[in-house]
């Protein structure tokens, strides 16, 4: 049974069902969907929270209130919380060359001033993360853009906002979400490394983490499992989008276990703690947009489909994990052996030094991993 309960943490984009279906190539294909709502056929589904973008709920000032307010009760009627609020620096024509990191100062100023405001309406809200994705801050010529400024007022826009939640004493933690290319030519932080080296170099680094989108890393080429490895490995795991894609071209955001099914398979195995029991514990959070061609009908059959299929990959990564056959397949390719420190304690480089190795022996070992991978494909497509 693969139905979604709120215990199972789901939680959606209001952007991402009410996509219009606008892109370079044509207008909206679909009407717009009201976001309260989405939010009530949300929870009606399953989920158990909704985020947004400034801009997504509250397009203007005139029904700014009125529509808070329906919001608002939709939450208290439905039970969802607003887990996650981010703010859109990147469609208003003003933010054409950057928002943060623009070249005019102005418009940097102006981008503080829209973040703070949506700060004080996430912290309002309640939620637990505020997620920044810079889609504008970038460039498609060389001299055009100074990089190292762009870092430096990248660092400074953080910083200004954690000491801003800090003095207000909200208990918000930052999300970056890196994306490699579009809209930019190139986008600064291109990837989850990216950013948490600079997340490292700011005056609250423990107030900052990333918020990876599968489609992301896979554009660039990486491996998105280990890319979220490391970041949990560094405790900056703070948020994750999923969602699908087919490899280097533009981004899909295909709903989660569309495109690449064995990276949402591993995908999901690292978030459950890949056995080691240390798991990601926040929102599953689907950033995803149905595809352009699908009616309304489709939307609803997109978004559950997120919730179904990572349903049915977690079931497939715990069977996976306690199958006996895997493992011994595990011991077989010692795997557990890695835990281990290279130097012993208490053991000295001479004594490491001294040592001798049986280099033909040990180059001639079985590693075992074809096995061990073909139990977790036959675990995957349910042949086991
Ligand atoms: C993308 C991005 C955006 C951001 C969102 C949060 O697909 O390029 O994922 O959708 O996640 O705008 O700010
Ligand atoms: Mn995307
Ligand atoms: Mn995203
Ligand atoms: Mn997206």
């Amino acid at each position: 049974d693969y139905t979604p309960r709120p215990e199972d943490k789901f939680s959606f984009g209001l952007w991402t069902v009410g996509w219009e279906g606008v892109d370079v190539f044509g207008p909206a294909s679909r009407p717009r969907l009201d976001p309260v709502e989405a939010t009530y056929k949300l929870a009606e589904m399953g989920a158990a929270a909704v985020t947004f973008h400034d801009d997504d709920l509250l397009p203007d000032e005139d029904t700014r209130e009125h529509t808070l307010d329906r919001f608002t009760k939709a939450l208290a009627d439905t039970g969802l919380r607003t887990e996650m609020v981010t703010t859109n620096l990147f469609s208003p024509p003003i933010f054409k060359e950057g928002a943060l990191t623009a070249n005019n100062r102005e418009v940097r100023r102006y981008a503080v001033q829209k973040v703070l405001r949506n700060i004080d309406l996430a912290a309002s809200l309640g939620a637990d993360t505020f997620v920044l994705w810079g889609g504008r801050e970038g460039a498609e010529h060389g001299a055009g853009k100074n990089i190292r400024a762009s870092l430096d007022r990248m660092a400074e826009g953080l910083n200004l906002f954690c000491d801003y939640a800090i003095e207000q004493g909200y208990s918000l933690k930052f999300a970056l979400e890196p994306k490699p290319n579009e809209p930019r030519g190139d986008i600064l932080l291109p990837t989850i490394g990216h950013a948490i080296a600079l997340i490292n170099e700011l005056d609250h680094p423990e107030m900052v983490g990333v918020n990876p989108e599968v489609g992301h890393e896979e554009m660039a080429g990486l491996n998105f499992a280990h890319g979220i490895a490391q970041a949990m490995w560094h405790g900056k795991l703070f948020h994750v989008d999923l969602n699908g894609q087919h490899g280097p071209r533009f981004d899909q955001d295909l709903r989660f276990g569309a495109g690449n099914l064995r990276g949402a398979f591993w995908t999901v195995d690292t978030l459950l703690g890949a056995g080691t029991g240390n798991a990601y514990e926040g929102y599953v959070h689907f950033d995803f947009k149905p595809p352009r061609a699908e009616s309304i009908e489709g939307v609803w059959e997109s978004a559950r489909g997120c919730m179904r299929n990572y349903l049915i990959l977690r079931d497939r990564a715990q069977a996976f994990r306690a199958d006996p056959e895997v493992q011994q397949a595990l011991a077989a390719s010692e795997v557990g052996a890695l835990d281990e420190p290279t130097l012993a304690p208490g053991e000295s480089l001479a004594d490491l030094r001294q040592a001798s190795y049986d280099v033909t022996t040990l180059a001639e070992r079985d590693i075992a991993m074809e096995a061990l991978d073909q139990l977790a494909m036959e675990h995957l497509l349910g042949a086991r």
